[in-house]
């Protein structure tokens, strides 16, 4: 009965120029493994679920990245948006999908760009989740120590453990707050009661499916309408038409805020989002000037704590730069400081504006 939900239309802005509308980031090959995001996301689930109940949502703008980096799955299984509108509706539209194959599935919703190291404590959170959740109306996240104030991130607050077999790293989750400003993250932080979201959920359709309808109504009542042409020659005219008249919103704001009956697995399990450049740069080797340098010819002078990321054939000298972000990509060269990269996004939609 377990469904796997991979959300793969994200457009990765925050790591531009290497992760750009047209390739993002899920399906690059940052780490240089042999596999991309979300092929090492589908191989990890592998050991979940079934491959045929895995689904991935993604824009159909990606349908063929999807199609041509996970030859395993079947057309049907790729869930194509013709708009972006955030996780909540990807998710939506997945869940109403499911319940025509399998109403009594057990799902689990992951993101197609994260690094997860030990992939075999991950497997067993993940089967510890799916426990409580098929037997519980609840919502489960799995939850990190938080190792800095992050702002890109949700903060849990924990309650008190749950009564559950012996899962000792099971709490009821107290508040969910989605992406805090700088102040809050580092109260959050410092006060050492909070863990952050992964963004990896677990839950059952039917538990979904009501945490929907009491909290995103209106969504949910557009994607229920479509129960009975899900399958059918008309689910992409319906979507079409679904999605342009469905509310942008994640999940996180629309639902995991507001629900009382979220739960949070904490464990480590070498999670990270590699969300920007400098979660790349904290995750990778560094040289004794603590910069991480990859691609390129690159001689550096009185240069520290920079993150460097060159095509092969580039030559640079950089000197006297702390704390940079140096990265260049198809003829695009970004040079950002460290601390102010949350302001990429911004500076993808400027550049948009002018190109
Ligand atoms: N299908 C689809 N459609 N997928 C989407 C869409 C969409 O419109 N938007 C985003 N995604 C995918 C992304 O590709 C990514 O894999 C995942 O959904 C999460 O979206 P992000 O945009 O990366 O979210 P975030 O990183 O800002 O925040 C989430 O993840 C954090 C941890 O990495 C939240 O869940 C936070 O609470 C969490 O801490
Ligand atoms: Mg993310």
């Amino acid at each position: 009965n377990n469904f796997c939900i991979i959300m793969a239309g994200g457009i990765g802005s925050r790591f531009w120029p290497m992760s750009k509308s047209t390739m993002p980031k899920q399906f690059l090959d940052i780490l240089g493994t042999g596999r991309t995001f979300i092929q090492m996301t589908f191989d990890r689930f592998k050991h979940i679920c079934p491959v045929e109940n895995i689904y991935v949502v993604t824009s159909v703008a990606y349908k063929e990245l999807v199609m041509e980096q996970l030859p395993e799955l079947d057309e049907h299984q790729v869930l194509l948006e013709p708009l972006r509108r955030n996780t909540a509706p990807c998710v939506a539209y997945a869940s109403y999908k499911i319940k025509t194959i399998n109403p009594k599935a057990n799902i689990i919703v992951a993101p197609s760009d994260h690094l997860i190291v030990k992939g075999d404590d991950f497997v067993k959170e993940i089967n510890k989740g799916i426990d409580y959740a098929k037997n519980n109306q609840v919502l489960v996240t799995l939850g990190i120590t938080p190792s800095r104030p992050e702002t890109g991130y949700g903060y849990i607050q924990i309650d008190g453990q749950a009564d559950y077999k012996d899962y000792e790293n099971l709490y009821k989750v107290k508040t969910f707050t989605e992406k805090p400003n700088k102040d809050m993250a580092e109260v959050f932080v410092s006060s050492g009661e909070f863990f952050w979201n992964s963004g990896i959920f677990i839950w059952s359709l039917d538990t979904i499916l009501n945490a929907f309808e009491t909290h995103l109504e209106d969504v949910s009542s557009l994607f229920k309408k479509g129960e009975k042409l899900y399958g059918t020659d008309d689910e992409v005219h319906f979507i079409s038409k679904t999605y342009s008249e469905c509310q942008n919103i994640s999940l996180d704001y629309g639902i995991m805020e507001k629900a009382d009956n979220v739960y949070v697995l904490c464990a480590d399990f070498g999670w990270s989002d590699l969300g920007t450049w400098g979660s790349l740069y904290e995750n990778s080797d560094k040289d004794e000037h603590k910069n991480s340098i990859s691609g390129g010819e690159v001689f550096t002078y009185q240069t520290q704590n920079c993150i460097v990321n060159l095509p092969k054939d580039k030559l640079v000298v950089l000197q006297g730069l702390d704390g940079y972000i140096v990265v260049e990509s198809d003829n695009t060269l970004l040079i950002c400081k460290k601390e102010d990269e949350q302001q990429i996004r911004q500076f993808v939609s400027d550049v948009k504006m002018v190109k």
